[in-house]
């Protein structure tokens, strides 16, 4: 199933552990934004400038994780394929893995197994999108954590969309429920989960939902109930979007474009964010230059 894979190389550190894999959840039909993608992948459809999936693959870039495995229906392996490549364009490892079904959120992990190598690993679903001055700083600090699992707790207005987190007066973690009808709180979940190198065999424990899927909420409360998790509440300078909705997509679109506007600069390039963590030099850069020569896009990678 697994496609492209390669271990040489993607060991641990000696020096310091932190998660160095991460997987982009891309699969799913989308059905909630049929008809745009009854022919055309959500994770490739536009958020602004940028496809969908540059958002969480940037934050896996931001994460320092180089290694990456994206899951997609089959259906839509060749358009990830043509998009991404192997990765090389950014200094990354891409490989690639299929979902026959959407059997939920945390098979992503029986999936992966082969890729995890039971290393700690990062999951980002392909529509979830994060933005702010601080999220580096929290990507990497989750990224550090290699024992237990560390997700984030967001204040939003709807929380029953979500999994929901509830805290106690000291501010830690005492329950997690998926989509409730009457929420314990108003802090959502977002889809940016980090996990250490016992995910594999939680998510193996784990039994389909009601709605007949591997719920990530079920695979956090194992970790919850054995005093591993870790919920960190994001900066209020943080923006997240889940932007599996036509409302939410056409918000986080706004939201890139008001940035980019404003700052002058882009959001999610992977060129830029690789070339700033020093995954690539500028003659990788010039390739990509030449890829996009005569749009904006290249015209932006020019100026970098
Ligand atoms: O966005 C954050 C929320 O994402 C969390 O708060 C929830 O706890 C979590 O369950 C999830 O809820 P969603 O309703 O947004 O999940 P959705 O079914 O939309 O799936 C999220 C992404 O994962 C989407 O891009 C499709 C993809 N996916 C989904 C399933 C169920 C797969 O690739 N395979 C799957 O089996």
């Amino acid at each position: 199933m697994i496609q492209n894979i390669q271990t040489d190389g993607i060991g641990m550190t000696a020096e310091k552990a932190t998660t160095r894999r991460g997987i982009i959840l891309a699969g799913g039909t989308g059905s909630r934004l049929f008809p745009i993608t009854h022919s055309v992948c959500k994770q490739l459809v536009p958020v602004y400038d940028k496809p969908m999936i540059y958002y969480p693959l940037s934050m896996l870039m931001l994460a320092g994780i180089r290694d990456i495995l994206v899951i997609v229906n089959p259906r839509d392996l060749g358009g990830f394929h043509a998009l991404l490549g192997d990765g090389a364009q950014w200094g990354l490892d891409i490989y690639y893995a299929e979902q026959e079904r959407a059997d939920g959120l945390a098979q992503a992990f029986l999936i992966g197994e082969e890729f995890i190598e039971g290393e700690p690993v990062c999951l980002v679903l392909g529509d979830n999108l994060m933005h702010g001055d601080a999220l580096p700083e929290a990507l990497l600090a989750a990224s550090e954590r290699t024992r237990g699992a560390t997700v984030f707790g967001c204040e939003v207005e709807a929380p029953e969309q979500f999994g929901v987190v509830e805290f106690d007066q000291d501010g830690v973690a005492i329950s997690l429920e998926e989509k409730p009808d009457v929420p314990k709180s108003n802090y959502a979940v977002p889809g940016v989960y980090f996990y250490d190198d016992k995910v594999v065999d939680y998510a193996r424990c784990l039994r389909p939902s009601a709605r007949g899927e591997l719920e990530i909420t079920d695979l956090n409360r194992l970790y919850l109930e054995r005093g591993e998790l870790k919920v960190e509440l994001l900066d209020e300078g943080i923006a997240w979007f889940d932007a599996g909705l036509p409302e939410s997509l056409a918000e986080a679109s706004y939201f890139v474009r008001g940035i980019q506007e404003r700052e002058g600069c882009k959001i999610a390039c992977p060129e830029e964010i690789a070339l700033a963590q020093g995954m690539i030099d500028r003659d990788r850069l010039g390739q990509s230059v030449a890829r996009y020569e005569g749009t904006p896009y290249g015209e932006y990678l020019k100026q970098l």
